[in-house]
């Protein structure tokens, strides 16, 4: 048995999958692994992340690893959401097999990307040392319009 229940759930129900037509923040990764790309959505209000969604052109585990992120994210703040790491969205999936990790890895950084956007489009100052450079995971991020 490779996948857990609770992957299984979240690829063949995720939850929070779409657009917000009027997001506060929007952020597109993509992985460099596999070509794989997602897009997160936020909209944030009193610094609450009240709604996410996320739209993704990625694997099962890629999906599964996003719906999780958007449960765990929602209704948390901003400080708070850049927090979460692809370990701890693994871990309340009750893991993934080793070669697929690198998928949890997205959804992680398009939740930042999208809290980026939003710091950035707000004129809100920032500590970007929260933010992946690219270099920390191999992963080659592609933040939203950097
Ligand atoms: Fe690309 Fe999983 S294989 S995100």
């Amino acid at each position: 048995m490779f996948y857990s229940e609770k992957v299984m759930d979240h690829f063949r129900n995720p939850r929070n999958v779409g657009e917000i037509a009027d997001a506060d923040g929007i952020g597109e990764v993509g992985n460099a692994k596999c070509g794989d790309i997602m897009r997160m959505y936020i909209k944030v209000k009193d610094n609450v992340i009240t709604d996410v969604k996320f739209m993704t052109f990625g694997c099962g585990s890629a999906i599964a690893t996003s719906s999780m992120a958007t449960e765990l994210v929602k209704g948390k703040t901003l400080d708070e959401a850049l927090t979460l790491t692809n370990q701890a969205v693994v871990e309340a999936l009750d893991g993934l097999p080793p070669h697929k990790i690198h998928c949890s890895v997205l959804a992680e950084e398009a939740i930042k990307a999208a809290i980026k956007d939003y710091y950035d489009k707000n004129q809100i100052a920032y500590d970007a040392s929260q933010y992946c450079s690219g270099s920390c995971c191999g992963c080659a991020h592609r933040h939203n319009k950097d």
